[in-house]
């Protein structure tokens, strides 16, 4: 299972980088507005940084406006990935942009037969989003389930990008499910390595060690 990181934060892509990872990055609208820097230069940024690909989202709503932004992100690094709304325009644009040899990230997918749609336009991600699913009382680990089965069904090869993730479980069930991929924030990915028996287990040695005397040199 690969994990992107969810945001548009340098500093927390190059810190996470170099622990090994991240495999990719997604960004859209609203990480832009969050880390307060020009949709360019931040993308650039983050694609010197990260090998794999970073998700830039188109933000018009018609398929001759998302080919003419598509283009203009494209143009920012190899690595891009171009993010689509999955709305019909966002999967002509998609199938489209595939036959040019793009990659694509349709994302704000909460139904299994959005992904299905997804799928048969050529996408090469599908973001199903888990966390504003359970916000809505669903259940955001169902869909991904579902989308996994028909994928397999139909040998799919769109990627499921499990997003909107919330919690460690979700990172959890998701790679339980075979979700392809995980775009997890920061601070969740950070938390993924914690567990209070490590640090209580790692206290004690260390009390024990500091008894021994000895030195490793
Ligand atoms: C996915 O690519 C989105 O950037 C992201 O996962 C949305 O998450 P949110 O629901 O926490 O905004």
């Amino acid at each position: 299972m690969q994990f992107f990181v969810d945001t548009a934060d340098v500093k927390e892509i190059r810190e996470l980088n170099e622990a090994g990872l991240v495999d990719g990055v997604t960004t859209n609208p609203s990480l832009i507005l969050k880390s307060g820097r020009d949709i360019f230069e931040v993308t650039r940024e983050i694609c010197a940084m990260v090998d794999g690909p970073v998700s830039a989202e188109v933000a018009a709503m018609d398929f001759d406006g998302m080919m003419r932004e598509a283009e203009v992100l494209a143009r920012i690094a190899p690595n891009v990935c171009i993010k689509l709304p999955l709305t019909l325009e966002g999967l002509k644009a998609c199938r489209r942009l595939v036959a040019d040899g793009h990659k694509t990230n349709v994302t704000l997918c909460f139904s299994a037969n959005q992904a299905l749609l997804a799928a048969k336009a050529g996408a090469t991600y599908v973001s199903p989003f888990v966390g504003r699913i359970d916000d809505t009382g669903s259940d955001g680990m169902a869909l991904i389930s579902e989308i996994r089965t028909i994928y397999d069904n139909y040998g799919f090869s769109t990627r499921i990008l499990a997003a909107s993730i919330r919690t460690v479980n979700h990172v959890r069930e998701s790679a339980m499910i075979g979700a392809d991929v995980a775009t997890v924030p920061p601070a969740i990915l950070r938390q993924l390595v914690r567990h209070p028996l490590t640090d209580k287990g790692i206290e004690l040695f260390m009390a024990d060690w500091a008894k021994t005397g000895q030195k490793i040199s």
